[in-house]
């Protein structure tokens, strides 16, 4: 069975865009994990552009499933791991200009490379177990069970960028070729980024593949289908005070 971890940062995006206090991410947490979610995952940018410090906080007392906190390497990010120990730490490249993780992670760079070693070994010496996000390429695989990962996750966002019919077949094909190399060091294997309704089929071809990170085509969904209710809910607090 594939889990399902879901990335509730957009929960926190709409609660930002007006410093209000809702939606809150606990309580999102908490209905996705009712709804059979494996997982939440969030991801505690440099800027804090969504996801606070104390949404992590408060998720890391509260979430009943695991706790996936994505990060850079950085060393304030690693003190705020130790601090607080996630169930599990993904690390992933960042930039600031960029509207959301544009790639895996350079692990071919030697600078890359030395510093997300001492950032896995941070981590294990906390007792957290790491997963690299990598670039569906065999070398980044092997490169990634070098550096001691317990886990990679495959970035899935070309796959889905790519247009349906052979470029996405290619594609298709990197990630079951990564998949397979993954297996074989006995990595265990994620795969996520840029997957929604129409595109996540694809991803019950990789072999051995445990679990998938979603979150924007989620919480985008959850938009639309919740509307009809909220529509309702604010017609009925209308109603009810016209006839007082
Ligand atoms: N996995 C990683 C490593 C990510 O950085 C993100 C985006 O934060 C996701 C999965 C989820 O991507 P999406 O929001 O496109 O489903």
């Amino acid at each position: 069975m594939i889990r399902l971890h879901v990335n509730i940062d957009h929960i926190a995006t709409i609660r930002n865009q007006r410093g209000t206090r809702y939606p809150e991410p606990v309580l999102a947490a908490g209905l996705c994990e009712l709804a059979g979610a494996h997982g939440i995952t969030v991801h505690l940018r440099e800027d804090r552009r969504h996801i606070t410090d104390r949404d992590v906080e408060l998720l890391c007392q509260t979430v009943q499933t695991t706790l996936n906190l994505e990060m850079a390497a950085t060393p304030e990010m690693l003190d705020i791991a130790a601090r607080i120990k996630p169930d599990i730490v993904t690390l992933v490249p960042e930039k600031r200009e960029e509207k959301t993780t544009e790639g895996g992670l350079a692990v071919g760079n030697p600078a890359v490379k030395k510093a997300l070693k001492a950032a896995v070994k941070k981590l294990h010496d906390h007792g957290i177990p790491v997963s690299l996000f990598i670039d569906p390429e065999l070398a980044d695989v092997r490169a990634a069970e070098l550096l001691g990962a317990d886990q990679v996750e495959l970035h899935t966002g070309d796959y889905c960028n790519a247009l349906p019919g052979p470029p996405r077949d290619r594609e298709l094909a990197r990630l079951l070729a990564a998949a397979e190399a993954a297996d074989a060091c006995g990595l265990i294997l994620a795969a996520g980024h840029g997957l929604d309704y129409t595109n996540v089929q694809g991803m019950l071809h990789l072999p051995g593949l445990k679990e998938l990170n979603i979150g924007h085509a989620i919480i985008s969904r959850a938009v639309l289908t919740g509307l009809d209710e909220a529509v309702r809910e604010m017609l009925g607090l209308l109603w009810d005070f016209e006839e007082e």
